[in-house]
Formats: C-alpha cells, sequence, structure tokens
C-alpha cells in the first residue's frame, strides 16, 4: 500500500455560523474526510482532522441583530451546535475551532501585511452598490444580478451558482433584501493582485499530481482567461480589521480570512500540545475536503494567498472536491426548505447507517449524487444488515451457542481456509489503497464483497453439521468479523465498537493497526463477550413517516 510516513492535516470546510449542518454539507465534505482521517489513524500516521465555524460577513451579522443577539453571541451559539450534531454522527474532529478566534484575526492580519509589503496589494477607490431604501452598503450577498460570464439569472454578486466563477460586476443588480436596484457610492477597498500569481498558480496546478483532473482543467481554463484582481476588504463592522489606521470601519471579506483559519486552528492545535505549528503544517501532507461549489477560492484565491507571503505555509497536496448531493432528486435548497437537518436525521435513525449510505454512493468527483429514501432503507436493511450484520451475528452467536462463547481451537488449515486468509490479506491491502487514493465508495464496495465471501464461506462449511470441521470454520469466522471491524471503523465506527465489545477483545477498536487487520489475531480460547445483533432492520413505515414529512410518495 502507498503508505506516506509523513503526518496528515486534514481540514474540512468550514461552515457558516448562521445555520444547521445538514445532509448536503456531510456527503460532499464532513464524511470523506472523517473516513479517510479513521483510516490515516488506524494506519500509524500522525493524522489530524481540524474545522472550525466560519463567523465572520453580512449574512451572519443580520440574522444576530434580527436575533437580537451580539454577533459574538451568536455565532458562539451555531460553534456549540455545529460541532455537537457533527460528534452525533461520529465526525471525529481534533480541534474545531472559529474564524473569530484571536489567533485566526492576528494571523488573518499579519498574511494581509506581509502581502503588502511584497506588492500584492493595493488600495482602489471603488463604486459599491448601496440601497437607500435599506439604508446599507451591499455587500457580495446582498446582490443579485446576471452572471456577466454564462448570462444565469439571479446569481449572487459574489459568485456564479451556475458556471462557478466568481463575478467582476454582476448585471442587472437588484438588493436582495428589498429587490430594488441600488445606487452605487464610493469607498476605498483593499485588493490582492491574484493576477500576479497566474504564472506560478498554472505551473502549481500541472505539478501537482494528487489533484482530480477534471477540476484541474478547468481551473486552468479561468487562469488562460485572466484572473481579476480580488476586493478583499468590505464596509462593514463583523470582520477581521484591517490593521491599518485609514481603514477604520472595514474589515477583511470573509473569504480573505475564512482559509486562513486552517493554519490558525492547525498551528493553535499544535502550539497547545507544546509543538511547532508552522514546522508540523510544512512536514505534513495536507488535504483540504471541499464540496464543487468553493473550488475558485480553494484553487486559486487559497494558493495565491500562501504563494504572496514566500510559501512561509505550505500549498495543499490534495483538495479532494466533490459534488453535491440532491435530495429525492431535487436540489437542495435551504430557501425553499428543501432538506433534511442532520440532527433531526439522528433523531429517526442510527449515524452508521447514515455514514454507511452516503459513503456507498458519494463518489471522488465532481458528479452529483442523489439521497432518496427507498434505497436507503434498501441498502441499510439488504447489504448493512443482510450481509455484515448477519455473517457476524452468525458467527458470534454460533460460537457463542455450540462453544459457550469460547473461540475453538482450529484443525489444520485446509484449502478453503488458506483462501480466506488470502482473501482478507488482499482485502487489507487493496481498501488500504482505495482509501488512500480516497476512493471511499469503491473501498466500501470491497469491503462488502469480503463479507460476502465469509458468508458463503460460513454456509458452505455447515458448521452446525459438519462437526469435524466446525472449530475449524468457527475459528476463522470469528477472526473474519474481527478484521471486518477494523475495516468498517472508519465507515461505521459505532457499530465496529458494538462488535469490538462483542468479540470481548482489548483496547477500542479505534486504535487498532490497519494491517493487524490481516491476522487471525483472536486466539482459541478466547472468550466472547454478550452477543447480540448488531443492527435493526428499517421498517417500511419508517420511511413512509420520513417521506411524508418531506411530502413525497
Ligand atoms: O462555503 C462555505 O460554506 C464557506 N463557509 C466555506 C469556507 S471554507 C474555507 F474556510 F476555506
Ligand atoms: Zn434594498
Amino acid at each position: 500500500m502507498p503508505e506516506s510516513s509523513k503526518s496528515a492535516i486534514i481540514t474540512s470546510a468550514l461552515p457558516y455560523a448562521n445555520g444547521e449542518i445538514h445532509l448536503g454539507h456531510i456527503a460532499s465534505t464532513y464524511l470523506p474526510a472523517d473516513i479517510f482521517t479513521r483510516f490515516s489513524r488506524l494506519n500509524g500516521r500522525e493524522a489530524y482532522h481540524i474545522c472550525a465555524s466560519d463567523d465572520f460577513g453580512t449574512p451572519i451579522l443580520i440574522k444576530a441583530e434580527k436575533e437580537g443577539k451580539t454577533p459574538e453571541e451568536y455565532v458562539a451559539l451555531w460553534n456549540r451546535r455545529d460541532y455537537d450534531d457533527f460528534a452525533a454522527l461520529g465526525i471525529s474532529f481534533d480541534f474545531f475551532y472559529r474564524t473569530s478566534s484571536p489567533e485566526n484575526v492576528g494571523f488573518v492580519q499579519y498574511v494581509f501585511t506581509k502581502l503588502r509589503e511584497n506588492g500584492h496589494t493595493y488600495e482602489h477607490d471603488i463604486v459599491q452598490f448601496y440601497c437607500e431604501f435599506d439604508d446599507k452598503f451591499l455587500p457580495d450577498r446582498y446582490v443579485v444580478g446576471r452572471c456577466p460570464f454564462c448570462g444565469a439569472e439571479n446569481q449572487y454578486s459574489d459568485l456564479c451558482e451556475k458556471c462557478g466563477r466568481v463575478p467582476d460586476e454582476i448585471l442587472d443588480p437588484k438588493c436582495a433584501i428589498c429587490g430594488r436596484p441600488p445606487v452605487k457610492k464610493h469607498s476605498t477597498h483593499y485588493f490582492f493582485k491574484l493576477s500576479n500569481f497566474s504564472d506560478k498558480l498554472k505551473s502549481w496546478l500541472l505539478s501537482n499530481q494528487n489533484l482530480q483532473p477534471d477540476v484541474k482543467n478547468y481551473v486552468i481554463n479561468w487562469i488562460d482567461e485572466g484572473l481579476q484582481e480580488w476586493d478583499i476588504t468590505r464596509d462593514l463592522s463583523w470582520g477581521v480589521p484591517i490593521p491599518l489606521p485609514d481603514a477604520k470601519g472595514k474589515v477583511f471579506y470573509g473569504w480573505f480570512d475564512n482559509h486562513l483559519c486552517y493554519i490558525s486552528t492547525m498551528t493553535k492545535f499544535m502550539e497547545d500540545k507544546g509543538r511547532d505549528g508552522k514546522k508540523f503544517w510544512n512536514e505534513s501532507e495536507i488535504y483540504h475536503f471541499i464540496g464543487k461549489d468553493i473550488v475558485y477560492h480553494h484553487y486559486l484565491f487559497l494558493p495565491a494567498m500562501r504563494l504572496g507571503i514566500n510559501e512561509e505555509y505550505k500549498l495543499p497536496d490534495w483538495i479532494p472536491t466533490r459534488g453535491h448531493l440532491m435530495l429525492q432528486n431535487q436540489k437542495i435548497s435551504k430557501s425553499r426548505n428543501w432538506y433534511i437537518g442532520l440532527k433531526q436525521f439522528l433523531e429517526a435513525f442510527p449515524a452508521d447507517y447514515l455514514r454507511f449510505y452516503m459513503a456507498s454512493i458519494v463518489t471522488y468527483s465532481q458528479d452529483d449524487l442523489n439521497f432518496d429514501f427507498d434505497s436507503f432503507a434498501e441498502k441499510i436493511n439488504n447489504e448493512l444488515i443482510a450481509n455484515v450484520g448477519n455473517f457476524v451475528n452468525r458467527a458470534l452467536s454460533f460460537t457463542q451457542k455450540a462453544y459457550s462463547g469460547k473461540v475453538p481451537e482450529p484443525g489444520e488449515l485446509g484449502g478453503d481456509e488458506r483462501i480466506a486468509k488470502g482473501m482478507i490479506e488482499s482485502a487489507v491491502r487493496d481498501v488500504g489503497e482505495l482509501l488512500s487514493a480516497n476512493e471511499t465508495d469503491k473501498a466500501l464496495k470491497k469491503i462488502m464483497e469480503l463479507s460476502t465471501y465469509f458468508n458463503q464461506y460460513f454456509q458452505k462449511k455447515k458448521p452446525w453439521s459438519e462437526k469435524e470441521t466446525a472449530g475449524t470454520t468457527l475459528y476463522v469466522a470469528v477472526n473474519a468479523a474481527r478484521t471486518l471491524a477494523i475495516l468498517l471503523e472508519p465507515f461505521i465506527p459505532f457499530s465496529c465498537e458494538k462488535i469490538w465489545a462483542q468479540l470481548n477483545l482489548q483496547g477500542s477498536v479505534h486504535g487498532q493497526s490497519w494491517q493487524s487487520a490481516a491476522e487471525f489475531a483472536v486466539p482459541a480460547g478466547h472468550q466472547l463477550g454478550k452477543v447480540e445483533p448488531i443492527f435493526k432492520k428499517i421498517e417500511a413505515k419508517e420511511i413512509e413517516q420520513q417521506k411524508a414529512k418531506l411530502g413525497v410518495k
């Protein structure tokens, strides 16, 4: 397996601190990142998954005002809530911080100062949209109009959701609050000279072999079409203050500060452990997990800013980028209330059911995927439960019944057993390779094939009637259950804890070594724990209830 001895820093896109985490977030970003992190830990790497709430920006300020809270109070509530929701799904962050932390504020100001010293910024008097009716400057999301690149209507002025580009100036602008055409007002803003980096960005993209080729190609096209300078300041009170005396009342744009929080958060995490954060950053392999809507920011702004401070902090090695989740074949939309909150979902179904289903449908590509309640129930009942649940339960409960839970002494291992051992060894290797390459769904499929194989093995060896070989069969089957518990840990960690407890093995399943999954490490004579079914079938009526909630048949 292509093992990297380097430590790994894994980040997931930072959720805005103004709304709940929903299934769409999970599929593209947090679950793939968590699976990768858990695998890396089992595989013996020093790996940390870090994240933070994205606290700044106009929408957050306005929402806080509406609720009669200070923005600090408001974002603190969402920070906590998001963290709790993630934890309920088993997303195992090593550190979940916030973009409004003093460390991030200081770091953002430091980076700006460096960029300015290096000649990568300039001041420019801009004419900004202003709504006289609402008496507000209208940054970003507060202006909607037609995208100048692709002509899509009703796009935000800071990002066209249709073509993924960031328009210089939106056409036919309207105030997003009241719909009236805004007026223009003067204001001095700071700009980042993104075009200074066109060549360097291109050669970085071309030389980095880990980036997904299709994403890379369209980002290179954007560069070839010419990069526009980037307005990094806003006339707003809620954000990182610009560290210049004549910039009172101005803050940095959220996309200037948020990705720097990957670095400031990781550095704080390390320094709290008494280690050198910068050194660790630069010695590690860096993975930024994102959804495809934020490609522009992560493939251009983020690397350009690191280049602009002379790569004091290295550029990403990987930016695993995935498509969007659809819900029952329709685009998820919070404003149309077409989404399912993570918290609500986990009140109805175990976390592992969602993890298993999502992991089996999410590909390592920009393709969109679809959450469908019927296929969810089918996957859980017919694959997770009928395959993995069935095999593990049969192996353990038969040992319980026929041998009082004591793993029997095997006879000489025959041809079937040698094949079985070979199957386990190649699965451990292949699944490891697929997970290293971020091919999460393919890795899960391989594990399911291994489980299918062991169901067939058990059926063929008939330990209930073939008394002579029963001991050998059960010895192998119990060991295969242990293998499955380790291989499935990144996918369904809560269920693997249960299997581990039923196997009555020492330590935690989360702390095992990936390679050891290839061994028959449960010795003859070992006493199993209490054996019971690990999963509960999803009933048709549960699915009907969920669909009724959404208003679908
Ligand atoms: O698109 C979003 O939801 C942003 N809050 C993601 C930020 S990721 C970053 F920090 F780079
Ligand atoms: Zn208005």
